[in-house]
C-alpha cells in the first residue's frame, strides 16, 4: 500500500530543496507526497534555527501536529508517524524528544538519506530515534539521483556548512563544516532539472560562492568556472547563486557578472551591519569600506546589477552611532531588496554571552528606522523599472485565474495576465504598475514556449 508524505519547510531555500531530495528518497520506499497534513502516514517538519522565533515554531506546530494524531487514532484508528528534521534537529537533537516525547525520529540535515533505517528502527524502538550524526558518507553520494524540477526555477545545492564562524550564527553547528560537491555531480543534476522541466537554477549553499570542486578535468574549479560551465547546458535560460559572503568574492566570480549572459543581474549579498566594530564583533573579517569597493567592482563590470542584503540591528555593544553607521552604508549603496532582523542571542554562539546585550525596545526602534529606509529604496527600485521592456521568465500561478507570476532579471515578481503564457515561457514584459514588493506587466513580444523534454 503506497503511504501518504506531508513536508512543512521552514527557513531558507536549502530547506526547500532539502525537503524535496527527502521526498523523491522516501518515494522509492513507497511513499507518496501530499499538502494534507491530516492524510499524511509520516509528518516531516524540515525546521530553522536561525533565530528564536523560527526554532519555538517548531514546538507550537509539533503540538498541533500530536492532538492531530491523537483525533485520529481515536476516531480512525490510525497511525501517524512525526519526524523533526533540519537545522532544529541537529541542534537540539534529544532535546527535542525531551520536549516533545511523542516525536518518532529526530534526523539532522546530513542524515537524511538515512530516513529509510530510521523509520524501520523506529518500528523496532519503543521510544523516539535521533541521527544527528555528521557522517563519513557524503548523503549527495546516497540520495537517489532522480530529481525532478519542480517548475521553471529549480534550486540545486552545490555547498553546505560553513567554516566562518561569525559570532551570531548557528549555521557551522547545524550544517557543519564547509563541502563542496564535485562539479561533474552538480552538472549531472543540472541536466536532471534541466530535462524535467527547470529554466533557471539557482545554485545554493550557505556559503555558495566559496564553492570550490573538483573538476571534470580533475583541476579545482571555482563558481566563476562553474557557472560557466552550466551556462553551455542546453535548454537552460538563468543562472542565480545563493547565499555568498563578501569576502568570496572574488575577481572571477565579478567579472562572470560582466560576461556570462545567462547569470543573471541580481546578487544577495549579505553586510549585516554598516559599522566596522560591529562588524568586527562579529567576526565578519570585512569592513564596511570593504565591501563597499565590492560593489563598486560589481557594478564596473554590470552596471545594472541588483543587490540585495541582510542586515541584523542591536547586536550585543551596537551603540547609536554603529547603527547611523548601517543606515549611512544603506544610504550609499542603494539596495534593491533586503532582509533585516533584530539580533536573537542563539545557544552556543559567542555572540550570545557577550556583555552589552542590546534591550529589545531599542532593537524594535533601530529596525523599524532600517526597514523604513530598505523598503523605500526598493520602492524606488521597483519605481525605476515602470515603462520598460525586461525579459520575464514565468513562473507560479497568480492568485488570479489566468494570472501568471514571473520574475525579471532583477528577481522581482511580476504578475500578468495573457490566455498566451505558459509557466516556463520567457517572455518580454513591459511593467506597467508597481507595488511595494511586485510589479504589474503586459507581454509585449512573442513568448519563447520552451519543449518540454520529459
Ligand atoms: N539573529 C538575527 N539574525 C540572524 N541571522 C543569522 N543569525 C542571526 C541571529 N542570531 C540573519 C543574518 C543572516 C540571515 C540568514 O539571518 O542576517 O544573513
Ligand atoms: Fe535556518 Fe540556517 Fe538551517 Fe537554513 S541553514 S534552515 S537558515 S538555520
Amino acid at each position: 500500500m503506497r503511504r501518504k508524505l506531508h513536508i512543512r519547510t521552514y527557513g531558507c531555500q536549502m530547506n526547500v530543496y532539502d525537503s524535496d531530495r527527502m521526498a523523491s528518497l522516501l518515494a522509492h520506499h513507497g511513499y507518496e507526497r501530499t499538502d494534507r497534513p491530516e492524510e499524511a502516514d509520516l509528518i516531516i517538519l524540515n525546521t530553522c534555527h536561525i533565530r528564536e522565533k523560527a526554532a519555538e515554531k517548531v514546538y507550537s506546530e509539533l503540538g498541533r501536529l500530536q492532538r492531530l494524531r491523537e483525533r485520529r487514532r481515536r476516531e480512525e484508528g490510525r497511525e501517524m508517524l512525526l519526524a523533526v528534521a533540519g537545522c532544529v534537529a541537529q541542534a537540539e537533537g534529544e532535546l527535542v524528544l525531551e520536549r516533545a516525547p511523542y516525536v518518532d525520529i529526530v534526523v539532522g540535515p546530513q542524515a537524511y538519506h538515512r530516513l529509510p533505517e530510521l523509520l524501520a528502527s523506529r518500528e523496532r524502538a519503543r521510544g523516539g530515534v535521533v541521527d544527528t550524526d555528521f557522517p563519513p558518507e557524503s548523503k549527495f553520494d546516497e540520495l537517489p539521483k532522480d530529481v525532478v524540477a519542480g517548475g521553471p526555477s529549480a534550486f540545486l545545492t552545490i555547498q553546505e556548512g560553513c567554516d566562518k564562524f561569525c559570532t551570531f550564527c548557528v549555521v557551522p553547528y547545524t550544517r557543519g563544516a564547509e563541502t563542496s560537491r564535485p562539479a561533474a555531480d552538480v552538472l549531472d543534476e543540472a541536466r536532471r532539472l534541466i530535462d524535467s522541466g527547470a529554466r533557471e537554477i539557482v545554485l545554493l549553499g550557505q556559503n555558495v560562492n566559496a564553492w570550490h570542486g573538483e573538476g571534470p578535468d580533475g583541476r579545482e574549479w571555482n563558481l566563476a568556472r562553474l557557472i560557466r560551465a552550466l551556462a553551455e547546458l542546453p535548454g537552460l535560460e538563468r543562472i542565480r547563486y545563493t547565499t555568498s559572503h563578501p569576502n568570496d568574492m572574488d575577481e572571477e566570480l565579478i567579472r562572470a557578472h560582466g560576461e556570462v549572459e545567462l547569470l543573471m543581474p541580481w546578487l544577495h549579498l549579505p553586510v549585516q551591519s554598516g559599522s566596522d566594530r560591529v562588524l568586527a564583533a562579529m567576526n565578519r573579517r570585512y569592513t564596511a569600506d570593504d565591501y563597499r569597493r565590492i560593489v563598486d567592482r560589481l557594478r564596473e563590470a554590470r552596471p545594472d546589477i541588483a543587490l540585495s542584503s541582510d542586515f541584523i540591528v542591536g547586536f550585543p555593544g551596537e551603540s547609536e552611532e554603529d547603527h547611523e553607521a548601517t543606515l549611512r552604508l544603506v544610504e550609499e549603496i542603494g539596495f534593491a531588496q533586503a532582509y533585516s532582523f533584530k539580533y536573537s542571542p542563539r545557544p552556543g554562539t559567542p555572540g550570545s554571552v557577550m556583555p552589552r546585550q542590546v534591550p529589545e525596545e531599542v532593537k524594535d526602534r533601530r529596525l523599524s528606522e532600517l526597514q523604513a529606509l530598505l523598503e523605500e529604496q526598493q520602492r524606488r527600485f521597483n519605481a525605476a523599472t515602470v515603462g520598460r521592456v525586461l525579459p520575464v521568465l514565468f513562473e507560479r500561478p497568480g492568485r488570479h485565474p489566468g494570472q501568471l507570476v514571473g520574475r525579471t532579471p532583477y528577481m522581482q515578481a511580476v504578475h500578468v495576465s495573457d490566455p498566451e503564457i505558459r509557466l516556463g515561457d520567457l517572455a518580454l514584459v513591459e511593467i506597467v504598475a508597481y507595488h511595494p514588493h511586485s510589479l504589474a506587466g503586459r507581454t509585449v513580444a512573442p513568448h519563447r514556449e520552451w519543449e518540454r523534454a520529459s
